[in-house]
């Protein structure tokens, strides 16, 4: 099957994994720089639908994206926000050829190029100007270790504009409870793979988020008992 610069191949069979070897070596198809998360595919709509109950499509602005995994979100969203800028940000450099070859595709020709950003570093040393309107992160907080999330604030603090805001999504627990079973289970399997990870709470989010002056505003309850975050920057960086 064969969608714009992404094919996707059943091998199931020894003659299907033939098919696919003589189309390679004929030169009647390259692989794809796309990578394709099916989490991504599935998700990216809910959370759309969150970016525009706030943000103003008639208006100029930027979007910075931490941590944006093959492209797919940005892909999705910028289209539909042909004013704003979107910058696409990654920690793991063999996902910016996926990330730009998305964006190249993107009619609208609104995201830039892939950039290196690792949120445990300083603001500083990221290469960008503080004046970003919003900021996206999407399934990055569970994966990473706390200090991450630290990370996250701290720097989202400094790259956003005073009343910026800032979307985070995922599974999240708060007030110490976690639901339903299928979140605890999977915060139980990220944990047995790295203690240092899991699925936060949003209390410690907030705790950690207002001693860098950014306030929790929204909470919305998304498919797959996901969350979707909205965060407000207050004033000038503390
Ligand atoms: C579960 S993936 C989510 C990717 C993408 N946002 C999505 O939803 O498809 C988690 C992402 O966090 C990124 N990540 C891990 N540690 C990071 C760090 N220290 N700074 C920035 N990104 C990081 C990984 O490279 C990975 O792309």
């Amino acid at each position: 099957m064969k969608q714009k610069n992404l094919y996707i191949f059943d091998i199931s069979t020894p003659r299907q994994m033939q098919l696919l070897i003589k189309h390679f070596s004929s030169g009647l198809i390259r692989m794809s720089r796309k990578i394709n998360y099916p989490s991504a595919d599935r998700n990216k709509t809910p959370i759309l639908e969150v970016l525009q109950k706030h943000i103003d499509h008639t208006v100029e602005g930027k979007v910075l994206e931490i941590s944006s995994g093959t492209g797919q979100h940005l892909a999705h969203f910028a289209p539909n926000f042909p004013k704003l800028t979107f910058q696409p940000t990654e920690v793991e450099t063999s996902l910016f050829d996926s990330i730009d070859a998305y964006a190249d595709d993107v009619p609208t020709k609104n995201v830039k190029k892939a950039l290196f950003v690792n949120v445990m570093e300083d603001f500083a040393q990221w290469g960008l100007a503080g004046d970003f309107d919003y900021v996206i992160n999407v399934n990055m907080i569970h994966v990473t270790p706390f200090s991450c999330s630290i990370g996250l604030f701290k720097n989202v603090s400094e790259a956003l504009k005073p009343k910026g805001l800032l979307f985070t999504y995922g599974a999240y627990a708060n007030n110490g409870v976690l639901e339903p079973q299928s979140n605890r289970d999977f915060d139980k399997n990220i944990r047995l793979k790295d203690p240092n990870c899991g699925v936060r709470d949003i209390q410690d989010l907030v705790k950690v988020a207002e001693t860098y002056g950014i306030k929790l505003v929204c909470i919305y309850e998304l498919p797959a008992n996901n969350k979707c975050l909205v965060w407000k920057k207050l004033m000038e960086n503390v």
